[in-house]
Parts: C-alpha cells; structure tokens; sequence
C-alpha cells in the first residue's frame, strides 16, 4: 500500500507551477474523437484520470503518441472498435463524455455508466435530456447508457434547459452538437472554465461554439473537424489546492502558472480570511504570516466558490480564529472526510449541507484515510498545519488528480514524503 507521510510544522517558501486542468482535459481528450486528423493537445497533467481516459481511447483503436511530459497526439480518424471496456470506464466520471462524442461521429454509443468520487447522488438525466432533444433514443440497461440516433442518421440541433447548473452535461451536450445538423442551443449552462476552454479546443479544429462562458451557449453543427494543435489551460482547483495550503502552513509561495482571474472567489476568501495575496501575470504569491480569520463559505457554480474546493478551505478553517460556517450548495454528500479531520482534533459539526467548524490553536497528526480526491488533498493540507506525524492512506484518490504532489510540496520545504508498505494491497481504484 502506498500512503503519504507529512511531520507539520513546517512553512513553505518557493514556487509551485501548475500543470495543466484535469477536469478539461478528461473532456478535451475524448473531444479528439469529433476530429478527423491527429490533434496534438499540450499542457496535458500527468495524472492517473489522464492515463485512464487515453487508455479508453487506445482500447477504441485511436493512435495515442506521446510526443513530452506534457503533450500527446491523439487520432481517431480510424476508430473502429466502438465498445467502450467496462472495467475502464467504471473507474473515472469523465468516461461519460464518450456518449457524447461516440453519438455524435456514429449516431450510436453504448457506454457503462461512469464511477467517479462518491459525493451523494450524481444522475445523469440532463445529460440524457439533451441527447434525446437533438433526436436521439436513449435508455439505461445493463449497467450501460445505450444511445443512438434512429435510422442511423446524424443528431440534429435542439433546445436544451438545463434543470440545474451541470457541468458534465453542459459539455456533453456540447460534444454532441457540434457534429449535429443545425443549431442546438444550451440554456442555464455552467460556466466554468473548463467549459470555456473545451469550447476553445472545438472551435480551433472548427466548430462553431458561441456563448461559453455565459448562461446560454449556441452550437451551430458542422459536417467535420480537421485536427490541430491546443494548449489546456491551467487548472483551477489544482492551484486553490495550493493556495489553500500555503494559507493553513504559513510561508510565502509563488503559485505560477495560473489564470488569476479563474481563482478570484478563492483569493477573496483567503484575502478575508488574512492571507496577503498579490497578483501578477499569469501567477499569484502568496504570504501568511499571523493568525487566520473565520469566514462564511457556500460553494455553488462558477463564478462562485468552487464545490471542488470545500474540503481544502474546510482545513483552512480547523485552524482559523473563531467559528465558520461552510455550506455545501453543489453536492448531496461532500463531507464524508469529516470523521478523518475529528481524528486530528478539529471541530466541526454537520447538519445536512451545513458544516459548522471551530477553529482550534492546532491539529495533531494521525493515521487517516483519504475517501476522495479533494478530501485527500485537504487531508495533506491539514497534516502540513497539524503538529506531528500524519499518514494519509487511499492516496490513489489523490493521484487520480494532482500531478506530483509530494514532490511540489517538498520542493516548498514540506516534510513529506511517499511511503510504500509491503503486505497491505491498495483497495481498488474507484476513480
Ligand atoms: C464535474 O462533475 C466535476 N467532474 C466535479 O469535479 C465537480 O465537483 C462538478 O463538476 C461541479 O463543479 C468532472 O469534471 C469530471 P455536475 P459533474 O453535473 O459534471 C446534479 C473533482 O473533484 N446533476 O456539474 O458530474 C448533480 O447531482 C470532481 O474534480 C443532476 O441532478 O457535476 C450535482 O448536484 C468531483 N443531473 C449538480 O447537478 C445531471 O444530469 C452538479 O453536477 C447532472 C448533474
């Protein structure tokens, strides 16, 4: 079994460079299925999300080159194999954008319904919604979302309302229109910018994608998309991960390579809260030196407090003067990490979607188990604030999402290292 071991105590002073967004480019990746031609992406993370969904496609029969660290050329003008391996696909949310792009080339898709972190209920009807107003079929079976369009003809353009803000299906349905005959419009879309920049990677092989980034995005459907070259954007959460760590450790750290104003409704947080953030370029540094302050935290969709950073502002807060109150407002249950804090000391209550968490002098380290990705990274978060020795277990969570992550952290004076214990097996990946 792998685990992380941290001492806290230690501050944290450098420069950590950011790699490249995972939640866009587990999107951007099986995009590359539209594109007739090799499509060379960059700033790809090297993640095991990463590995999982370019492994998808290998097994679909696209040409997968890595060209660097951080570059891969993926073709699918050749697909064939169009059966989507169970055993892959359970493992990781992301596989679900593969009906998108599978219906939208073939007019036909049969895929299993996608894992992913257990943060309560994730349906997928409006993603459905959205196939069957561009003219699909489409019905659960099996374990698998089997969809197509009747007489194997191309979707065609529809008017999507989105019951509530859905990333997935906002890109989904993207994926799907854009090789669709005529206009598909998407109203109350999420605007995150992933969303953004999976809209960027279209266009640029020639889609028409108009509006994203706002509340209604217009997909006007081409007949084909030639390959090209595109750069991911930097990842948000990966970057408020950090912030939120050197906020919680103290020290001063240059976060580099970011989009400063992707991570505005962090930096307001941590600013209220006491941290000294100053913005530049394409970076931010950051500074702590006294006492953190209690804050109000809700997450709910971009612009707003990303859900995807509650439990790494939750360990900010365990050591923050005074009482918080942090509301989920995206996910049913995303506090299952709580149990893991209390071992180390802290205060917190939960009612519901209400986490209320007194802020103590310090944590003390502890043997805990990391239950998801971003509970796990707030798990290092806290063992580096905490006093003593904390031993995070389950990190195959982590490394689903974070590049490298014990190595950033220890290049910026955290004692922290990788441990590997011979005689206890890591539970099977639940992506
Ligand atoms: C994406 O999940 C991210 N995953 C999640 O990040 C992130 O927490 C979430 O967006 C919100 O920002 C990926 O991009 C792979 P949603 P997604 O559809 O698309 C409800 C991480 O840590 N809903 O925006 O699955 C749903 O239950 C992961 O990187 C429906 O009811 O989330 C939730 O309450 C964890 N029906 C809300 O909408 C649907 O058909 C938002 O979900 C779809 C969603």
């Amino acid at each position: 079994m792998t685990k992380y071991q941290i001492r806290g105590g230690n501050p944290l002073h450098g420069t950590i460079q950011i790699s490249g967004a995972k939640n866009a480019a587990v999107a951007i990746i099986p995009a590359a299925l539209l594109v007739d031609g090799a499509c060379r992406i960059e700033n790809v993370p090297q993640i095991s999300d990463v590995t999982l969904i370019l492994q998808i496609l290998r097994e679909l029969g696209a040409d997968v080159r890595t060209i660097n660290r951080t570059t891969v050329e993926v073709d699918c003008s050749h697909i064939r194999n169009r059966q989507v391996p169970y055993e892959l696909a359970r493992r990781i949310r992301a596989s679900y954008y593969l009906v998108g792009a599978l219906l939208s080339r073939f007019g036909w898709a049969e895929v299993p319904l996608p894992g992913g972190c257990d943060l309560g209920g994730r349906p997928i009807d409006q993603h459905i919604k959205g196939f069957v107003a561009m003219g699909a079929e489409v019905d659960v079976r099996s374990g698998l979302i089997c969809a197509r369009v009747p007489g194997g003809a191309r979707l065609s353009g529809g008017q999507v309302y989105l019951d509530m803000v859905s990333v997935g299906a906002t890109m989904n349905i993207m994926l799907a229109a854009t090789l669709a005959q005529g206009m598909t419009i998407i109203e109350n879309a999420a605007k995150e910018p992933h969303i953004v920049d999976l809209a960027n990677f279209l266009n640029s092989m020639g889609a028409d994608i108009r509006g994203a980034g706002t509340d209604v995005i217009k997909i006007h459907g081409v007949t084909r998309l030639r390959g090209g070259t595109y750069s991911i954007i930097p990842d948000q959460i990966e970057a408020g991960t950090y912030m939120a760590a050197v906020a919680a450790a103290g020290g001063e750290v240059l976060i580099k390579n970011v989009i400063p104003k992707h991570l505005d409704c962090i930096t307001a947080k941590l600013a209220e809260m006491g941290v000294d953030i100053e913005e530049q370029d394409d970076a931010l540094l950051l500074r702590r030196e006294g006492p953190l302050t209690r804050v109000n935290v809700k997450t709910m969709p971009y612009p707003g407090f990303p859900t995807d950073m509650q439990p790494q502002i939750a360990a900010v807060l365990c050591v923050a003067r005074g009482t918080s109150v942090l509301t989920e407002g995206v996910w049913d249950n995303r506090y299952r990490y709580v149990d893991e804090f209390r071992r180390m000391g802290a205060q917190i209550q939960v009612d519901g979607k209400v986490a209320v968490i007194e802020g103590v002098d310090h944590l003390t380290g502890a043997p805990i188990h990391a239950c998801d990705l971003r509970a796990g990274a707030a798990m290092i978060i806290a063992g580096l604030a905490a006093q003593g020795l904390t031993e995070i277990d389950g990190v195959y969570h982590i490394e689903r999402g974070y590049e490298t992550i014990v190595e950033k952290l220890a290049a910026v004076g955290a004692d922290i290292r990788t441990i590997h214990v011979p005689g206890e097996e890591d539970q099977s990946q639940a992506g």
